[in-house]
């Protein structure tokens, strides 16, 4: 450590490291704030493009900006022939590896790739944001041997997705559901993989470089790739009776459950709220069904309660992965790709991060302690 400079906790836990008027998690209240708005206020109720726009120009767009905006986006949904390339190349990868290689490709087609000004940072947020779902859309066709089903412009951007993936149009509550999710998940104040985006757009990097990175801080199960092991969790637990010995044999082994605690929130993460009600409607109006919700329900009782037990004072409590398994599982979507389905909803707020760290224009660059040997020679 040289200087003045002083140790920060370990894994910068309740380090503020950067400035935002994108988001706010208040993890004591169980509040999250998105571009001035409870996710209450939003979630459900305004469109994710909407919610896009809001982290990307401040604001609400009005009638005309959003017709506009769709448009735009609807046309920018088409990839090109070489990103299809790399997902065909990429067929046997996990959907979040293929769409961080497919990712890397967009920038090959833009006017230029390495310009970060606002209007052309814009520009590439919109692109990103349009095209993941059909990135990952064309992956889970093609890993089962169909051809890509081209996306259409009328449909709205979680109603596309999901028909490019079934080959239909969806349910109305379908489309919503999956919609309220990416809105659910656009942006939590200063995650891992939004810091790494961050931390990359600071060099004066460019935005996909920025995001690229970022996918690849979401993929790991201490981040976004929970909740497919949640859903497992779910079916070996079978039912409720099952569930309370099943957890202890777990933390008995030293493993953790899926879908419960938090870095930041020490009490319920509201968006595991917003989307039990998400999973709960999608159980009753399109798989008319409740057995999974109802068991979700009771695991979520029971593993609360051994938590407690077993960890008193840790505060782990349920969190956004939960039922995100739940809403994604009643789509008829594969838990393979439930990590880059994350992604498609939090595109939209990395790229608000790289947007304002351009304009903050400053290099997040910490030190390290040294903790090796000194004074080695070299024995030749
Ligand atoms: N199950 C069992 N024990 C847990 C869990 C869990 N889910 N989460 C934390 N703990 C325990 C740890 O073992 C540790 O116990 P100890 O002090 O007795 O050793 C204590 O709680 C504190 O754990 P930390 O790792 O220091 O807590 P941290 O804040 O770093 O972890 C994290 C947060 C990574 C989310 C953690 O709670 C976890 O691994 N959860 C399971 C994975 C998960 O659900 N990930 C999705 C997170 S949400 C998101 O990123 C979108």
């Amino acid at each position: 450590m040289s200087g003045t400079a002083t140790p920060a906790p370990r894994g910068l836990d309740g380090v503020v490291a950067a400035s935002t008027r994108l988001s706010h998690v208040d993890g004591l209240a169980g509040r999250l704030i998105i571009g001035g708005y409870e996710l209450q206020e939003l979630a459900g109720r305004v469109s994710f493009d909407e919610a896009a726009s809001l982290l990307w120009r401040d604001h609400l767009p009005d009638a005309d900006e959003l017709a506009m905006l769709r448009q735009e986006m609807g046309i920018l949904r088409h990839v090109p022939s070489q990103t299809l390339s790399v997902v065909r190349a990429a067929v046997r990868a996990r959907p979040i590896d293929a769409l961080r290689m497919a990712c890397a490709t967009l920038s090959l087609d833009l006017p230029n790739a390495d310009d970060i000004s606002p209007p052309a940072d814009l520009a590439a947020a919109k692109m990103l944001t349009a095209r993941f779902p059909t990135i990952i859309a064309a992956h889970a066709r093609m890993s089962i041997g169909e051809p890509p089903i081209p996306p259409r412009e009328d449909l709205s951007l979680a109603a596309n997705f999901l028909y490019m993936v079934h080959g239909r149009e969806p349910d109305p509550i379908a489309a919503r559901a999956l919609d309220t999710y990416w809105t659910t998940v656009i942006d939590h104040g200063m995650n891992a993989s939004t810091f790494a985006g961050r931390v990359i757009a600071s060099t004066r990097s460019d935005m996909v470089s920025a995001v690229t990175g970022a996918i690849g801080a979401l993929k790991g199960p201490l981040h976004g790739g929970a909740p497919g092991p949640v859903l497992d969790m779910l079916v070996e637990i079978g039912e409720a009776g099952k569930a309370e010995a099943w957890v202890r044999r777990e933390l008995a082994e030293g493993r953790r459950i899926m879908g419960f605690g938090h870095r930041v929130y020490k009490v319920r993460d509201p968006r595991a709220d917003v989307l039990a009600k998400v999973a709960e409607q999608m159980s009753g109006a399109i798989l008319h069904d409740r057995q999974l919700f109802e068991l979700a329900r009771a695991v979520e009782q029971t593993t609360l309660r051994v938590l407690e037990e077993a960890k008193p004072g840790r505060n782990l409590r349920t969190n956004v992965e939960f039922y995100t398994a739940l809403v994604l599982q009643s789509l008829g979507l594969h838990p393979a790709s439930f990590v880059a389905l994350f992604a498609c909803g939090r595109v939209a707020g990395w790229c608000a991060h790289v947007i304002e760290q351009h304009a903050e224009d400053h290099l997040i660059r910490p030190q390290s302690e040294y903790i090796g040997p000194k004074g080695l020679k070299v024995a030749r």
